[in-house]
């Protein structure tokens, strides 16, 4: 079971069956605002589909392929974040996130993201970490570029948001920057 304590106010926590109804919850208010960048939200519309994402994310890191972990922002269910992938073979892990409507603005993201960071070199061992974000998602953006991220480049129509396609930008943190920061 994964726990990890950020600061006095946020705790990263993976997700379990009895987390379900507030996930999907917190999925269902942010629907809309949501939409906008990630592309999964036509496929979880009851709670049924978020207890399977909570019955994946448990595989996800038994197997220790990823981690998909609920942010809980003075004991409330605030939004989701982890490591998309964890890459053993080339030690990089890939770093995602969303916050519920009503929850940006307070530095949730960027503290979990810093956290997410700091856990992937100093206990995973990991050589690089990755944030990849929509080209026109400026509040994603600007949490690797409030890290110290480098900004690596752009990747042409990378994802399919429902009717278009968007670029990424692609930011990435290597091991000896973060410790040399
Ligand atoms: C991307 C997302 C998580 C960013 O949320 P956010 O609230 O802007 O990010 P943070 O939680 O780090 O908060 C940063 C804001 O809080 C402010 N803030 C307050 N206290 C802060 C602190 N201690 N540290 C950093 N920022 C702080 C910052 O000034 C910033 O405000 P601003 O946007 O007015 O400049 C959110 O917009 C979201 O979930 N979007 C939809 C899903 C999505 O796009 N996911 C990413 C896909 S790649």
């Amino acid at each position: 079971m994964f726990v990890h304590k950020i600061d006095e106010e946020l705790e990263l926590k993976l997700p379990q069956k009895h987390d379900a109804e507030a996930l999907f919850r917190l999925t269902d208010q942010s629907r809309s605002h949501l939409k906008e960048w990630l592309p999964w939200l036509d496929f979880t519309t009851k709670e049924e589909d978020t207890k399977n994402f909570i019955a994946g994310s448990n595989k996800l890191y038994a197997d220790n392929q990823g981690l998909n972990a609920l942010i809980f922002f003075k004991g409330e269910l605030a939004g989701v974040a982890g490591y998309n992938q964890l890459d053993w073979t080339n030690k990089t892990a890939k770093v995602g996130y969303w916050l519920g409507v009503g929850f940006q603005g307070h530095g949730i993201m960027t503290r979990t993201a810093q956290a997410l960071t700091q856990y992937a070199f100093e206990e995973l061992n990991m050589n690089r970490v990755e944030i990849r974000a929509a080209a026109g998602n400026k509040k994603s953006r600007a949490i690797p570029e409030r890290l110290g991220y480098t900004y690596e480049g752009q990747i042409r129509q990378a994802e399919w948001l429902y009717d278009h396609y968007v670029d990424h930008v692609m930011y990435g943190m290597l091991s000896d920057e973060w410790k040399n920061r």
